[in-house]
């Protein structure tokens, strides 16, 4: 889908179906959408009038005018109350007009810039979020469709005013090029687990590779050779070995200092020998949704030009049960040094993320590691899909990546890392154990990442009730959702301007 700027009127802009906007609570619409209002007859103050449409959040109301406008129908959605409008809104709003547009098959859509005007929101900021929105919102994964529906293959903005237009181009392109990178990591989140593998996985972020974009990918042998005591357990079930994917991007001064990325690539989990129950299992093919958004947050940082070095770095197995399987009881040890004692195979993400910390640490020296993981049922029952779960070890960086969250509109919500969770933690016979009991477990499993985290400065973000969604809900289809790629790229963006 293309995403481009139209300067002029939209009243005379020819598309399948322009769209408008209004605040909940406007008696006469004003700007663009009073224009079109009055050009049309004034069916939209009509509809007001009536009773018919309020602007409240998430309400729309489809007109098909006779004459006054180029295009044939227009779509007016509501923006809700002005007050608790934000830019994240505009993202949001995009579902529902490419959800219409798809169902009357619409080629072609032209969209003022929702908040800039009344809602006072920065135009080049409006048009990111509203770009955003629009990628990800045409987005399906329809590999397996033999039937494909067709798809909006051109979304515009008209902006009126010349002396905007600039900024509202240089916000487009930077959105767009967001959701193509975040578009591509939800293919490998939806792709069926036999599809993708840990070589797989692998292949896929070779493809990132290409000017500041360097892609390493290790196997078993080095693995063994770096003594990743987590990662060859985890992977033992499996006919396919580990990988251990590394992607760089050299976005910064040479010998400036790495920020390290580190997701969870479990390509499929069925538990391993401490197998999950059958139902919904086929959703823990979403297990490398970290992975997945730490490449697509590198390819985003590349495409955008961000002045850092970043490296991802993506542990990525298959957690099986076979002959070949680790047990529950195995005591392993790690690359760090420190010994950890198997109790559930289930609790497989802090084993592997564990050694990709100690990876990140010893080859990289990065001044800051941020790890993304599907990592706990817990998490989900304590925060739902509502937002995500975070914990860090410097105050500072989590101050930063809760202004990120706020900027982005990705929420995250900090958990505790009191020292007295440890206990739940530790083993009999060796250092650590994998699983902390029936309580606070989103907090022992960052609690055992904290542990391997050592003094770097580091943050968890736990995904697993966001990255992917059962029903659609805050302007996300059901399906993979890209999160926290957003959130990342708003942290990175950050530091790399030093804004
Ligand atoms: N991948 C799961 C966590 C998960 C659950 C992700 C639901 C997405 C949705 C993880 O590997 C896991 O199985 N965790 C266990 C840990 C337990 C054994 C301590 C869990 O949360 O039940
Ligand atoms: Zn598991
Ligand atoms: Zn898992």
């Amino acid at each position: 889908m293309k995403i481009e700027l139209a300067v002029g009127d939209i009243r005379k802009h020819r598309a399948d179906m322009i769209v408008v906007n209004l605040f909940e609570g406007t008696k006469s619409p004003g700007g663009s959408t009073g224009a079109v209002d009055k050009a049309i007859g004034g069916a939209i103050s009509a509809a007001i009038r009536d009773g018919d449409f309020q602007g409240k959040w998430g309400e729309t109301l489809f007109l098909r005018p006779e004459k006054g406008v180029a295009s044939h129908r227009v779509l007016v959605v509501g923006l809700g109350k002005k007050e608790k409008f934000t830019p994240d809104h505009i993202r949001q709003l995009a579902l529902p007009v490419f959800q219409l547009a798809k169902k009357k098959k619409l080629a072609t859509v032209a969209s003022v810039l929702h908040g800039a005007g009344a809602g006072g929101i920065d135009p080049e900021e409006a048009a990111r979020f509203l770009a955003l929105g629009a990628a990800l919102s045409g987005y399906e994964y329809d590999r397996y469709k033999s039937e494909k529906e067709g798809r909006v293959s051109r979304f515009q903005v008209v902006e009126r005013e010349k002396a905007a237009a600039r900024k509202v181009a240089r916000g487009l392109a930077h959105g767009a090029k967001i959701g193509e990178a975040i578009n591509w990591g939800r293919d490998l989140v939806a792709s069926p687990p036999g599809d993708l593998r840990p070589d797989g996985l692998a292949r896929a972020a070779r493809k990132i590779a290409g000017g500041k974009v360097r892609v390493k990918v290790y196997g078993r042998k080095e693995a063994e050779a770096w003594k990743m005591g987590g990662l060859i357990a985890v992977g033992k079930g499996s006919e396919v070995s580990p990988r251990l994917i590394v992607a760089e991007y050299r976005g910064g001064r040479p010998g400036s200092p790495w920020t390290a990325l580190v997701g969870k690539g479990v390509t499929f989990d069925t538990g391993g020998i401490s197998l999950k129950k059958w139902e919904g299992m086929e959703k823990m093919k979403y297990d490398m949704a970290g992975g997945a958004g730490m490449l697509a947050a590198v390819r985003a940082a590349a495409a955008l030009g961000i002045r850092r070095n970043i490296v991802a770095i993506v542990p990525a197995v298959e957690n099986m049960p076979s002959g070949a399987a680790y047990r529950p009881g195995d005591v392993l040890r790690m690359m760090s040094g420190k010994t950890v004692e198997v109790l559930s195979t289930d609790a497989e993400g802090r084993l592997i993320l564990a050694d990709a910390i100690t990876f990140a640490k010893k080859r990289y020296r990065p001044d800051v590691i941020l790890d993304a993981a599907t990592l706990t049922g817990s998490c989900v029952v304590a925060l739902g899909s509502v937002t995500m779960g975070m914990m860090g070890n410097d105050a500072k960086v989590l101050a930063r990546m809760r202004e990120a969250s706020a900027a982005s509109g990705e929420r995250a919500w900090e958990l505790p890392l009191h020292e007295e969770y440890l206990e739940q933690i530790k083993s009999d016979i060796a250092d650590l154990k994998n699983i902390g009991g029936p309580e606070a477990g989103a907090i022992t499993a960052g609690y055992f990442l904290k542990e391997f985290a050592g003094e770097t400065p580091w943050v968890h973000l736990d995904i697993a009730g966001v990255a992917w969604r059962e029903k659609e809900k805050m302007g996300y289809a059901p399906g993979p959702t890209g999160v926290p790629v957003r959130l990342l790229v708003e942290f990175l963006r950050r530091e790399g301007t030093g804004a």
